[in-house]
């Protein structure tokens, strides 16, 4: 067994968090999970920034004391990790009084040392990065990440010896190809290198500012909120107080970083260590950023929904999923709402949900829901126990290189070799002929399903342990990757659809049928719309009584309706809020489609479709003229 220490930077409290602190801390999450199911002794560090001018800003802009400021907005954070399931081991606090107690140990033993003494200084401070930028560093006089003038502070300061360990960060960079990854984020910082490193100026007077931890050899200033705050990765962990914790866990194997905080984390932290004598990180890996501006963009393209929205509408895990499925570890990637949908759609409802549906049905109907029993397969079923041993490989080796969203495709790829060997064997034809291999074959689907569950078990945690009682794992041990765990006889869980299709035409406003360009018109005239009277029939059209009705939340366009048929009731959305009171609706004899597959529409299930007939500004419902023919009436 081994260890496996990681963390994500700590965030500003300046601020709510958003899409972008909630991908760094997810993809730790998943690595985090990842190392415990593989049994290594793992421990998740993740927390908040709350010194700084930035931080005391806010407070003041709030009128509130900071440290009140902090305690309220830490809040907000701990919420959101709880939300989006986040496991994280400890959470650091740099208002924390231990923290504050190895910040001081720290400094001192670097002052002690030597290595830190006191001058004037001259230099443009941005508080959105809270940093000194030198004259050459500024682009056009602005801060070449904020663009905003800056401030030329001169003041007395104490200043840590950062620049005469230039050349022992370029040889630990040049003998440990892994400490800075990817490749192209070390090469920048060598490249930074090349330039003659400065000292840094580490402390901040009271009299500007006075949130801070005060320097232990000179009470009237503060320790500089950078360097207060990368050693929350050693103080987390008892450093300088208690060193059986330390030495159990330092050195981190990874510090998760966005490229916006590279050189903090590549050239101020490895040299702070180097004086500290402590070693270095196994690696700073930098992640590239969500952009959102192709979002905002589409609000042209109807709703627009904030990132963290989508948790509302359709659940966590498919939020984390997509994120670890999108993103190119390293490069930027955009977040896209119809991109959200499709990959859901296609990969989660269609690739994996079928699949689970298709087997809990199957064993339901012809096996009275136990597992059923395995014989001897012939080549078919070879080769998918096959891929099911390299998948399991295959997904290790590229977690390990940082490939998420490759390791996330090959698990996919394995779902889909699943269903085709499901067509293959065609076990729905093959049980007339001969049960006792169509329930083989069932039981090798369900075996080989029960595996790509457990690889996506870190990304959507909850689902995945949801869908595996579907097909009755209950008790997982994920370090054991031996084919045949599931046993012949046990009882399936109840089954429930895993990831209800999403309708893209309602999330996201399709052209309407009128404003259909006549070449797109054509189109559907020559490709041909004519069905035979047997795909007619199967569409199943029933009488539906509303029984009540009222708007989603979030949406100008959608109600939610539940409605009677027969016996039975149940709920559907549809898009006639501009048309339609909710109340009014109530106790009509509506014609509704009662055999679509259920989908979401705004977070919201959706089982069956209404008729209406739409004009160019209107909708007018499909209702039945005499309302005793009653509910759940088949329309022939
Ligand atoms: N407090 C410092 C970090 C100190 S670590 C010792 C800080 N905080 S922050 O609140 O600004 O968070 C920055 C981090 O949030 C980034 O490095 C990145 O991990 C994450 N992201 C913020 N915006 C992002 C995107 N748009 N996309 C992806 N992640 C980004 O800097």
């Amino acid at each position: 067994m081994s260890k496996f220490y990681i963390t994500t930077p700590i965030y500003y409290v300046n601020d709510e968090p958003h899409i972008g602190h909630a991908y760094t801390t997810i993809l730790a999450d998943v690595l985090a999970r990842y190392h415990r199911e593989l049994g290594d002794d793992t421990f998740f560090l993740t927390g908040t920034d709350e010194h700084g001018q930035k931080v005391y800003q806010a407070a003041k802009e709030h009128g509130v004391e900071p440290k009140q400021h902090c305690d309220e907005t830490v809040i907000h954070f701990k919420e959101l990790w709880e939300k989006l399931h986040i496991d994280y081991d400890y959470f650091i606090r740099t208002t924390d009084e231990s923290h504050k107690k190895v910040v001081q140990n720290i400094l001192q033993n670097i002052y002690n040392k030597g290595d830190i003494y006191f001058d004037e200084y001259s230099g443009h401070y941005c508080v959105g990065c809270e940093r000194f930028y030198t004259e050459k560093e500024l682009v056009e006089g602005k801060c070449p990440q904020h663009l905003t003038e800056l401030k030329l502070i001169t003041e007395k300061n104490y200043f840590f010896k950062m620049g005469a360990y230039q050349q022992k960060l370029i040889d630990y960079i040049h003998k440990h190809p892994d400490f800075i990854q990817p490749d192209f984020r070390r090469n920048e910082v060598l490249g930074f290198l090349r330039q003659p490193l400065g000292d840094l100026c580490i402390s901040r007077p009271k009299s500007r500012l006075s949130w801070g931890i005060e320097l232990s050899f000179d009470k009237n200033y503060v320790t500089y909120v950078w360097f207060d705050a990368l050693i929350n990765y050693v103080s987390a962990i008892g450093a300088t107080v208690e060193d059986d914790q330390f030495s159990q866990w330092w050195p981190a194997d990874y510090h998760l970083i966005g490229k916006d905080i590279l050189t903090t984390h590549a050239v101020y932290w490895p040299t702070m260590l180097f004086a500290a004598d402590f070693p270095q990180p196994r690696t700073i890996f930098a992640h590239g950023w969500w952009m959102s501006d192709e979002f905002k963009m589409s609000k042209s393209l109807g709703n627009v929904v904030r990132p963290l929205e989508l948790i509302d509408l359709y659940g966590v895990d498919p939020l984390r999923f997509y994120l670890m499925r999108e993103m190119v570890l390293g490069q930027d990637a955009n977040f896209n709402l119809e991109s959200f949908i499709r990959r859901y759609n296609s990969d989660l409802a269609n690739d994996l949900g079928n699949l689970v549906g298709r087997i809990n049905t199957l064993i339901r109907r012809h096996f009275d829901g136990n597992i059923p029993v395995l014989s001897d397969g012939g080549e078919n079923e070879k080769e998918l126990k096959k891929s099911g041993k390299d998948v399991g490989i295959k997904v290790r080796k590229l977690i390990e290189s940082m490939r998420v969203n490759k390791a996330v495709e090959e698990t996919m790829q394995f779902v889909r070799s699943i269903n085709r060997y499901m067509e293959k064997s065609a076990p729905w034809k093959l049980i007339k002929q001969n049960k006792e291999k169509a329930g083989s074959v069932l039981y090798f689907a369900a075996e080989s399903l029960r595996i790509g569950l457990q690889l996506l078990h870190p990304i959507m945690p909850s689902r995945m342990d949801q869908v595996l009682a579907m097909i009755g794992v209950t008790e997982i041990d994920f370090t054991n990757h031996t084919w045949g765990q599931l046993k012949s006889g046990t009882e399936l869980g109840k089954f429930e659809i895993p990831f209800p299709r999403i309708d893209l035409s309602v999330e996201i406003k399709e052209t309407p049928e009128d404003e259909k360009t006549p070449d797109k018109r054509e189109e559907i005239e020559m490709t041909g719309n004519q069905i035979s009277i047997d795909e007619f029939r199967k569409v199943e059209l029933k009488t539906a009584e509303v029984v009540s009705a009222e708007r989603v939340e979030g949406t100008d366009k959608l109600i939610k309706l539940q409605i009677k048929l027969g016996e039975e009731e149940r709920q559907i959305v549809a898009g006639i809020a501009q048309h339609y009171q909710p109340e009014e609706l109530v106790g009509k004899m509506i014609i509704v489609v009662t055999n679509l597959e259920p989908t979401i529409i705004r977070g919201v299930e959706s089982n069956g479709m209404l008729l209406a007939a739409s004009g160019k500004d209107t909708i007018v419902l499909a209702t039945m003229d005499d309302p005793s023919i009653g509910s759940g009436r088949q329309l022939i």
